[in-house]
């Protein structure tokens, strides 16, 4: 998919701090669903508002895993009788839907060109929930896996001057956009940043590119140049360049506070893993009849509380655009913080309880 976007940071934040408006996710989501998915109804746990639209899912053969630095591997994917895959664009995502019921998405790294693979990489999250050391510990050659068609979140508007920035595992939507800036004729350049070369993924393929492109890559460990003042990633930006940067959630907040100050024009950015919560406010969940009643407090997201009570409750971005998690209020007024709901979704009590919160003392009640 390629689209006009150009969003910027020149545009009010919204409430999460992402440069996109609510409508302009709206749109966009349901824009890459209708474009490159086939809709199909999925099966809908009890008690769950049906999806209304969602992505197709097939059921992809991991044909190669490839360890690609300390932690990482990646996978390539392809379909079971060798047939073409949907087309993606920079910047795309698919979603894996694990066996153990896990859903998680991973940015595309492959080349959109090849119609007949996806790849992506996985860094496995010590501590973390369970995907990626899923992935990493039952992912093999010849295992099958159910994956949903590409959706974009994070499309590359290939301006004439950018400046691409990653942060480790960043580096999977940004590669495939260095290599359409260049393949593009663009004025780009491309830092990538991680803890030591060995814990950053690509070494080989960037070298490749630094060589066809000179002056153009810059690798950046931490133990070798220390850690990166977020003013210091942003000053190779062209003058009214476009800054497309992924990584960790403090890279991201240190290039939007540095933004302002830099003589770039637009900021993109993906973040990993849940929002962080701004402005929240304790609040209450009942679960259904049970009467059963959950406290949610100011520094906690509503899903995390529930997970506690109902670990099996779905999730995958935890920033409110898949709707992985979605569940119904049956009462209470509820602060609706998602990019992807609906106003009829909203009025029929739908809620992503990823991001979405209520009013402080308020009770919501949720049919389970
Ligand atoms: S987990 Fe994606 S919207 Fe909540």
């Amino acid at each position: 998919m390629d689209m006009d976007i150009s969003t910027s940071v020149t545009r009010p934040p919204d409430l999460y701090g992402r440069p996109r408006s609510d409508s302009f996710m709206q749109k966009l989501a349901a824009f890459s669903d209708k474009a490159v998915t086939r809709l199909a109804r999925r099966s809908t746990p009890p008690g769950r508002p049906p999806a209304t639209e969602m992505p197709a899912i097939r059921e992809l053969v991991v044909a190669t895993k490839q360890q690609e630095a300390e932690d990482v591997v990646s996978l390539r994917l392809t379909a079971p009788d060798g047939g073409t895959l949907p087309p993606w664009q920079p910047g795309a995502h698919i979603e894996l839907h694990l066996p153990s019921g896990r859903k998680r998405q991973y940015s595309l790294c492959g080349d959109p060109a090849d119609r007949h693979r996806y790849r992506i990489a996985v860094r496995r999250i010590a501590n973390g929930k369970g995907g990626s050391a899923e992935v990493h510990d039952t992912l093999g050659d010849g295992v099958r896996v159910a994956v949903t068609a590409p959706r974009n979140a994070f499309p590359f508007a290939a301006e004439a001057s950018v400046l691409l920035i990653a942060g480790g595992i960043g580096i999977t939507p940004i590669l495939p956009m260095a290599r359409e800036a260049a393949r593009r004729g663009l004025d780009w350049r491309l830092v990538h940043t991680g803890r030591s070369r060995g814990s950053m993924p690509f070494a080989a393929e960037l070298a490749e590119l630094a060589a066809a492109a000179p002056g153009r890559v810059f690798i950046r460990p931490d133990d070798e140049s220390g850690v990166p003042e977020a003013a210091e990633l942003l000053s190779s930006i062209p003058e009214a360049g476009a800054v497309y940067c992924c990584g960790p959630a403090p890279m991201i907040d240190g290039v939007r506070r540095a933004f302002g100050g830099s003589r770039a024009s637009a900021l993109h950015f993906e973040r990993f893993g849940p929002v962080p919560i701004t402005d929240g406010r304790p609040f209450e969940l009942q679960l259904g009849d049970t009467g059963r009643v959950l406290p949610v407090p100011y520094d906690r997201s509503a899903l995390d509380v529930l997970h506690e009570d109902l670990p099996d409750l779905p999730f995958s971005c935890r920033q409110g655009f898949c709707g992985t998690c979605r569940v119904r209020v049956a009462h209470g007024q509820v602060d609706h913080r998602d990019r992807r709901l609906t106003a009829s979704d909203r009025a029929a009590g739908a809620m992503l309880p990823c991001v979405s919160r209520a009013p402080e003392g308020e009770r919501l009640v949720l049919e389970l």
